[in-house]
């Protein structure tokens, strides 16, 4: 049996004032979950949550160790605050950031190397899945973190690119059907998310698929009252 997993994803939102509160509603649910919270807000979140059942991480991290890289955030400073989990590959980092599936496997490899559990995030754009080639992009850009070391306790994100913030849900069906794919490639113990628009009124459908884990959060996390009947939908 896996354990269920929702993490949000807070993206470049909130203010230490908003970020207080939000953590306070969250705590207060006794939801079991996860946050990844922007580095300025880490040791805050670390403070607030420690105790409690509401995990925290952040939404990247360099590949490299230490050195003449500036803005970065080492794996290791990361551990410092405590995070347990990490975004890895995130559709905005590919995307937005040129971020390849070489540099995403390397601090996959650098988050697991630094005992926190990556959530490495794949999926297809809309014009991909349109050209029937979404088993190809999310079996290439899963193959490439599993090339550096297998998958250990990772967990998996499936978020299709068309769905991230969009207001476009893939129907449970479509993300079964892209979850079952890479249950193949994975082991059953495996956790597997879905990523894209999940709302406190979609969230149960999709939960309910034999291959969905849980959820990776974005808009829908920033609003306590939503997450919370997410978190419990799971
Ligand atoms: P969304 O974002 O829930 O706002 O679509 C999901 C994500 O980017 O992880």
């Amino acid at each position: 049996m896996r354990e269920r997993l929702v993490a949000g994803n807070w993206k470049m939102h909130g203010s230490r004032e908003s970020c207080r509160a939000l953590l306070d509603a969250i705590v207060a649910a006794d939801v079991a979950c996860a946050v990844c919270v922007p580095f300025p807000y880490l040791a805050q979140a670390a403070e607030r949550l420690r105790g409690t059942r509401v995990a925290w991480g952040a939404q990247t991290l360099s590949e490299h160790a230490q050195g003449a890289f500036t803005g970065e955030v080492s794996a290791a400073m990361l551990g410092e605050f405590g995070c347990r989990y990490v975004l890895v590959g995130h559709s905005e980092r590919r995307h937005l950031f040129g971020e390849t599936d070489a540099q995403v496997a390397a601090k996959f490899a650098a988050a697991r190397a630094a005992g926190i559990t990556p959530i490495l995030c794949v999926g297809e754009t809309l014009q991909e899945r349109e050209a029937g080639r979404t088993q190809e992009v999310v079996a290439r850009q899963l193959d490439a973190a599993l090339a550096r070391g297998g998958i250990g306790d990772a967990v998996v994100a499936y978020e299709p690119v068309w769905a991230i913030g969009t207001g476009r849900t893939a129907t449970p069906e479509q993300a079964q059907e892209v979850h079952a794919f890479l249950r193949g490639r994975l082991s059953a113990q495996t956790r597997l998310l879905y990523g894209g628009s999940v709302k406190p009124d979609n969230a149960a459908a999709i939960f309910a698929m034999p291959d969905v884990d849980g959820g990776l959060i974005g808009g829908a996390s920033l609003v306590a009252n939503d997450f919370i009947a997410i978190c419990r939908a799971a």
